[in-house]
């Protein structure tokens, strides 16, 4: 089984490129069925998740022509509103393939889809979306585990969200970029992703307003038009890194970004004493000087702390002088990563959603498997800072949403192999010494 190898206990130190944004792309990728036109979109990572949101497209007739790894040319033309049907294998292998529902249902009318379970952070349930579909008139049944919207024909309403979204913001707004007349979404989720997802269909003709507030205003429209497009840098991908920078005492700058967007991260890493330099489309974070020290972290929606970064930045406080205290506000289990870093050494009690973390000097190398996308990551951080050669199994929820993860480590200084065999395992441990 293929895991990472690592031999940790140095700074990190250099520039690193930052790719497109995964959840911005998941999003984009499935608007890109609403118009029988061609929609050519740029900087897409390369990664599992947008890998398989292309083969659920091409599974409900879309066209697809990958043009490089982070390229593509999509259209909707020969979908029919008969083959509006995802494919349950999507879903069981990105929750995201639930996009398709709006945006199906807002071009053909007509949507199944797989009802998504639960998955490693929390129950995630869809409610919301049902909602906001419902409510632009659509009928939606759940039964045998499936999600049937149709309508013949979506009228635009007032939705008010009863719990700030990314994906029932996106999945709604989508469906009624189409509809007939205006709607309001209230409470609507700010995330930069949300704001790509309604320019880019603002890019096909939609007339969205105020995408990135809590009030998104959309005119429905008659049809879309082709489009060229290119996603927003990645602001998860950017913090993974900047907290990098601050677990191995390193000195890194995430190029290719937007530091708007990272203002909650950047804010955070200053308090706790790195020193941050803020460019144009950069950001350096600069964590030579002195260990850090504790502070207080709870995660919100935009533009609060990001939930996506909780795991990679509980590894930093863990060791930052003193105590700090993690409060997890969006998903109830997203701290199985503690575990793990336990195993390096970490002392982090849990009390529900809330992780009191007291500082220690170093981490312990160890064998740890990473529990989902964002810790395992922020293992890959552990691992790097601890002393020893640590590795890191199931590293496909890592391939998720980092393209070329090792190569952009190594490029810092990271001693690092992905690795597939024992002989492999014990051959990095000659080479690396
Ligand atoms: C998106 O998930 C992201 N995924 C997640 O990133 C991210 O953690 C999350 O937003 C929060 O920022 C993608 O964009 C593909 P939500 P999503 O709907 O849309 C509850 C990653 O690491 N809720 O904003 O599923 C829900 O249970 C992933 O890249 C309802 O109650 O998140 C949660 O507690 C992990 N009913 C809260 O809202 C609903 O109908 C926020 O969930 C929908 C959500």
């Amino acid at each position: 089984m293929e895991q990472y190898v690592m031999k940790g206990g140095r700074p990190l130190c250099g520039d690193v490129v930052i790719g497109g944004a995964k959840n911005a792309s998941l999003g984009v990728l499935a608007a890109a069925v609403m118009t029988d036109g061609e929609c050519l979109i740029e900087n897409m990572p390369d990664v599992r998740d947008t890998n398989v949101m292309l083969q659920a497209i091409e599974g409900v007739g879309g066209c697809v022509e990958r043009i490089d790894a982070n390229t593509v040319k999509i259209s909707g033309r020969d979908i029919s509103r008969e083959s509006t049907i995802v494919d349950g294998e999507y879903i069981r292998r990105i929750r995201a393939s639930y996009y398709l529902l709006g945006a199906l249902l807002g071009k053909y009318k007509r949507a199944v889809v797989a009802l998504p379970g639960g998955c490693d952070i929390g129950s995630r349930p869809i409610d919301q979306h049902i909602k906001g579909f419902r409510a632009l008139g659509a009928k939606v049944d759940i039964s045998g585990g499936m999600i049937t919207a149709v309508a013949d024909h979506l009228r635009g309403a007032h939705i008010y969200m009863d719990v700030v979204s990314v994906g029932a913001t996106i999945n709604v707004m989508m469906a009624a970029a189409l509809a007939e007349g205006n709607t309001i979404i209230e409470n609507a989720a700010k995330e930069p992703h949300i704001v790509d997802v309604a320019n880019f269909l603002n890019s096909m003709g939609a007339n969205i307003k105020g995408a990135g507030t809590d009030v998104i205003r959309i005119r429905g429209v008659e049809s879309f038009h082709g489009s060229e497009y290119a996603i927003i840098p990645d602001q998860i991908e950017a913090g993974t890194f900047m907290t990098l920078a601050a677990a191995t005492g390193g000195d890194i700058t995430v190029k290719n970004v937007i530091p708007k967007h990272l203002e909650a991260i950047s804010a955070k890493l200053a308090e706790m004493g790195c020193t941050i330099h803020e460019y144009d489309d950069a950001v350096r974070v600069d964590a030579r000087e002195r260990r850090l020290t504790c502070t207080q972290i709870k995660t919100l929606p935009y533009p609060g702390f990001p939930t996506d970064m909780q795991p990679q930045m509980a590894v930093v406080l863990a060791l930052s002088e003193g105590t700090s205290v993690i409060t997890e506000s969006i998903f109830e289990n997203r701290f199985k990563y503690v575990d793990e870093l336990t195993r390096m050494g970490a002392k982090i009690q849990v009390e529900g959603n809330v992780a009191i973390i007291t500082g220690v000097s170093k981490y312990s190398s160890a064998d740890i498997v990473a529990p989902d996308l964002r810790a395992g990551a922020a293992l890959v951080i552990a691992g790097l800072a601890a002393e020893g050669y640590s590795t890191v199994e199931s590293i496909q929820y890592i391939q998720r949403g980092y393209e070329r993860f090792e190569e952009k480590l190594k490029g810092l200084g990271a001693e690092i192999a992905l690795v597939d065999s024992e002989r492999e395992l014990q051959k990095f441990k000659l080479q690396v010494v």
